[in-house]
């Protein structure tokens, strides 16, 4: 979604600028824009934009050529106003005087609008931030403060307190050509601090290339910038003692290396991802996990009798496998909801009810929300979380943090398998403070300790995955089908599908399937099984037969021991055996191959999806 860098210090802020916003791409977005300031104070803000990608605003900015030490800049992903290069940040006031980035809705810009308009202002844009910008310089007009730093400030502050929504927001004045300032409410935005510099990102990626000290500002903080120092305070003008946190982040970690597109490498890479999430969470006695930042000790959680999952998207399906592991290994009861549908469903929860929040990004407003409503009522929160300080990780209670590295493609992969690793690693140690055995304990270890290798043999398969994806790729709908835990990999199947390929596909319980969609089936719409070796295989196998018997065809993905009739499907692809707790991320590797290379054959831009953003920051 909106990406925001800032940057003031002694480099070309143009190349500054556009570096950051290469690194931010992947978040999706549909049009780019520079603000630059002019040192000497001589010409107007120069501002840049365009629609498409970021390497048409460099070719009309020419990097390198513009004197500028400092500036603002954005990719824009539309929600007020079309695609257009007016609607594209940054926006000036009408006097010219400032110039401001945005990510958020402003829910009130109507009426600010409407009384900015019968006082002069004059609007270029249908978007929600010109309101504000204009609202800045109204301010500033009014202010009787007259040093222009302080008056700038002044002048952000009280515009802030008029708006109903959300914002992270990076503004420059022509007044102040050595200040920038930064301010969020409900939008992500850091500090990088560096040397003789000072970035503002709405995203570490952004800026991790030339610092990795950032401070995360809170809601309601707005930042100071100079080349050489920073202030942060509140929108009271409260002084803010600012943590200046490291961020261990490897920028190759964020490139392509020998890989084709992100999601690629994402796919090749999950072993490390799964090694490097469970590292140091195993007990000594080999039956149990351990995790460092649930801040609940065993006898808290042993009066938990509910747990809530909340989530979006990718994260919500891991959600659902959660809810059949935890249920299996601890014997909670647990429940998964849409954050977007939990943080007004008002839903009656029990007082010993555990709220966790699945979020990759640790940065989707419907999850946050949601989580802030479980936390306004008094429950416990818990965050399965892939990055470090987000708004997520920082506001739940506890967390688990996955270090699964930065997933750049948008179409989750490593971040899913990651979370449904935690997960189950979480009904592991649920379970075992309340009644799963030493024996079944010391089995899921050896499981999990087992899963980079398993993951690795599984993606073996890619070499006749991807001369499956060739056979089918021309078909428009397609239907994923499994039972029990394979019941969300199935929806998770169909979601990358839909993503990256723009083909129609839908996830359903396998038995399911003769209330509906079974009226679907013909020759024209596949269907892809799950179905893994135990006491439903002979189910699945009927629902299989329901298929062939009406002429679909049938891609089954299975684990190695099932006694599949010999000519049954269309085509298979086999997964090691595992166990129960491990299986379901195994599962999950042929459906992640199958829609990266079915996208492939079709030419979709499989890292940038259209429509789609990687960490959605408005409801
Ligand atoms: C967007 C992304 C999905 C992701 C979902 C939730 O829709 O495109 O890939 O699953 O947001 O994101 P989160 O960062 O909260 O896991």
């Amino acid at each position: 979604m909106c990406g925001i860098v800032g940057y003031i210090g002694q480099r070309a802020a143009d190349s500054v600028l556009l570096d950051g916003l290469k690194r931010l791409e992947y978040r999706g977005y549909d049009s780019a824009g520079v603000a630059l300031l002019d040192p000497d104070y001589s010409s107007d803000i120069q501002i840049v934009r365009r629609t498409g990608r970021v390497a048409n605003l460099s070719d009309a900015l020419k990097p390198g050529t513009n004197k500028s030490r400092m500036g603002i800049s954005h990719t824009r992903w539309a929600t007020h106003g079309d695609v257009t290069e007016v609607n594209a940040h940054p926006h000036s006031s009408s006097d010219g005087r400032f110039a401001m980035v945005h990510n958020g809705v402003i829910e009130n810009h109507t009426s600010m609008r409407r009384f900015l308009e019968s006082k002069g202002f004059v609007f270029k844009s249908q978007t929600d931030t010109e309101a504000l910008v204009n609202l800045i310089a109204y301010h500033y007009d009014k202010e009787t403060v007259q040093e222009p730093e302080k008056r700038f400030y002044e002048a952000v502050r009280k515009s802030l307190f008029h708006v109903e929504g959300t914002y992270g927001i990076a503004v420059v004045c022509k007044d102040c050509p050595d200040t920038l300032i930064g301010a969020r409410r409900g939008s992500p935005l850091i500090v990088g601090v560096g040397k003789g510099e000072h970035l503002l990102a709405s995203d570490v990626n952004a800026i991790a290339s030339r610092t990795t000290n950032v401070i995360y500002l809170n809601d309601g903080e707005i930042a100071l910038l100079n080349k050489d120092n920073f202030a942060i305070s509140t929108t009271s003008d409260e002084g803010v003692e600012a943590v200046i946190h490291t961020v261990d982040w490897d920028t190759t970690d964020a490139e392509l290396g020998n890989f084709s597109h992100f999601m690629e490498k994402e796919i090749f890479e999950q072993p490390q991802a799964l090694q490097n999430g469970m590292r140091g969470r195993f007990a000594d006695d080999g039956s149990t996990a351990m995790f460092g930042g649930l801040n609940l000790s065993p006898s808290e959680l042993r009066l938990i009798d509910r747990i809530v999952f909340i989530g979006c998207g990718t994260a919500w399906h891991a959600g659902l496998v959660a809810e059949y592991l935890i249920e299996r290994f601890a014997r909670i009861p647990v429940e998964v909801e849409y954050a977007s549908e939990f943080r007004y469903r008002n839903a009656p929860l029990d007082k010993n009810t555990l709220v966790v929040a699945m979020s990759q990004s640790g940065e989707t407003i419907d999850t946050l929300a949601a989580l802030r409503e479980a936390k306004r009522k008094g429950y416990k929160t818990l965050a399965i979380n892939n990055s470090v300080g987000s708004s997520i990780a920082r506001e739940a209670d506890g967390g688990i943090y996955q270090h699964a590295g930065p997933e750049i493609g948008v179409a989750s992969t490593k971040a899913f398998t990651s979370q449904v690793m935690l997960a189950a690693m979480l009904a592991l140690y649920l379970g075992r403070i309340r009644d799963l055995s030493y024996s079944d304990g010391a089995a899921m270890v050896e499981a999990f300790k087992s899963l980079p290798d398993l993951v690795s043999r599984t993606l073996t398969c890619a070499e006749s995955i991807r001369k499956i994806a060739a056979k089918y790729s021309q078909y428009n709908d397609f239907l994923f089908l499994g039972r029990q835990e394979m019941f969300p990999i199935a929806l998770e199947g169909a979601l990358k599908l839909k993503e990256i390929s723009y083909i129609h596909a839908e996830g359903y319980p396998a038995a399911e399937m003769k209330h509906g969609p079974i009226a679907l089936i013909c020759e024209e719409c596949p269907s892809v099984f799950l179905a893994t070796n135990g006491e439903i295989f002979q189910k699945t196998l009927a629902n299989i037969q329901e298929i062939k018997a009406r002429k679909g065809k049938v891609i089954c993905i299975l684990t190695e021991n099932c006694d599949m009739p010999d000519d049954l499907v269309d085509d298979s692809v086999i997964v090691p055996e595992a166990h129960e707790a491990i299986q379901p991320i195994l599962m999950s590797i042929p459906v992640q191959l199958l829609s990266y290379y079915i996208a492939l054959e079709r030419g979709c831009d499989v890292d940038k999806p259209r429509n789609l953003a990687k960490s959605v920051t408005v409801e």
